[in-house]
């Protein structure tokens, strides 16, 4: 790969409910990184509204542009590409960037590379993990998305496990509000956690007969949701400290397994995880022990790093920029774009 001249991208992310941009050097080093999150806002609703994430993308993209460039040290005319997540997501949210990329793309003459957002989580990896080159398999884990991915080479990826209902987030989510923790509920699950005790209750852990790498995640939401009312109907006093570690075990160890048999039968040895539930310290923690044991390398982006950010979507729109990848001004959202497309 040349490099003798350094790659600058100013990147943008808009699919879900962050307003994020970031400026990063060939691919790997981040200049800047700027989130606006809109967590707040959506709260009060307990989930994301997608009119009031279009809306609030539109009041603040320039301003974090802005200082994204700004701790960067750049100008516009200092960019060698816009990368911009085009897919998938929210249709407006994902509108309002791409909308964003194309106008700097135009005024300035600088090609745009669209990136698919499964595909930034995945390259977040790349940012603190020098040493991280593909083959390795990865396991994507976020609110949306529960995908266990070979990434065979850089944009070069084949999905070998899916979730068959829920993401694994969205479960968080779910059993979060259940037990009344609120929005977003994956954080709050983590901390109270580590108060309970994972083996007090027995939630399943679904295994699919003809597809041992996919997932299934609304059967233990389900029993979480039937031990709750069981409770409730006996009257007896829940411990939700203990409910909350339980199926958080019950989703790491399926989590774990499903992995660790992937990485046997593709005779892999490098593993790495991306996505906002990859910030999971139980999850963290399991997959730190269960690659020792199997001599495989772990590799996790730092926190800020799995949620949605700009800064992943800057490294994947690097190894996009260098094979070649130009979108034009016709580049449009799309809401259900499939990973290894362009
Ligand atoms: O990657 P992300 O920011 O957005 C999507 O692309 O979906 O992931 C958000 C999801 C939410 O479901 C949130 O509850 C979950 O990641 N999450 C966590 C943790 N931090 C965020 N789940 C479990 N433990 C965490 N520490
Ligand atoms: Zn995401």
């Amino acid at each position: 790969m040349n490099k003798e001249k350094d790659i600058d991208i100013l990147a943008i992310e808009s699919s879900c409910d962050e307003t994020a941009a970031a400026v990063v050097r060939n691919g790997r080093r981040v200049l800047s990184n700027v989130i606006s999150s809109q967590i707040d806002l959506h709260k009060l609703y307990g989930g994301v509204v997608p009119e009031i994430a279009s809306r609030k993308h539109i009041e603040k993209i320039n301003q974090v542009i802005e200082e994204a460039l700004e701790t960067a040290g750049k100008s516009l005319d200092d960019l060698d590409a816009i990368g911009v997540t085009y897919g998938p997501g929210l249709v407006g949210a994902l509108l309002v960037g791409v909308a964003e990329a194309k106008a700097i793309s135009y005024a300035k003459k600088i090609p745009l590379v669209g990136v698919h957002h499964i595909e930034g989580h995945i390259s977040a990896n790349y940012i603190e993990n020098p040493d991280l080159e593909p083959p390795f398999i990865c396991l994507v884990v976020s609110g949306g998305h529960t995908h266990l991915v070979v990434v065979r080479d850089y944009g070069k990826y084949e999905i070998i496990g899916r979730t068959r209902d829920d993401a694994a987030g969205e479960a968080f989510d779910k059993v979060a509000r259940a037990i009344g923790l609120g929005y977003p509920g994956g954080p709050k699950i983590d901390r109270l956690s580590k108060e309970g005790n994972g083996d007090a209750i027995h939630f399943p852990r679904a295994k699919i007969e003809d597809a041992p790498y996919d997932f299934s995640f609304s059967g233990v939401k389900s029993a979480v949701l039937n031990f709750l009312n069981g409770c409730q109907m006996k009257g007896e006093a829940v411990n939700r400290a203990d409910v909350a570690a339980s199926f958080q075990k019950a989703v790491c160890d399926v989590l774990v397994d499903h992995a660790m048999e992937a990485l046997g039968d593709y005779k892999m040895d490098k593993f790495a995880i991306a996505g906002g539930v990859a910030s999971n310290t139980a999850l963290r923690a399991a997959f730190e022990r269960a690659c020792e044991k199997n001599g495989v390398r772990f590799y996790h982006p730092s926190p800020v790093l799995c949620t949605d950010n700009a800064a992943m979507i800057g490294a994947a729109a690097y190894y996009e920029y260098m094979a070649g990848v130009r979108h034009g001004l016709t580049l449009n959202a799309v809401p259900n774009l499939k990973l290894g497309e362009r």
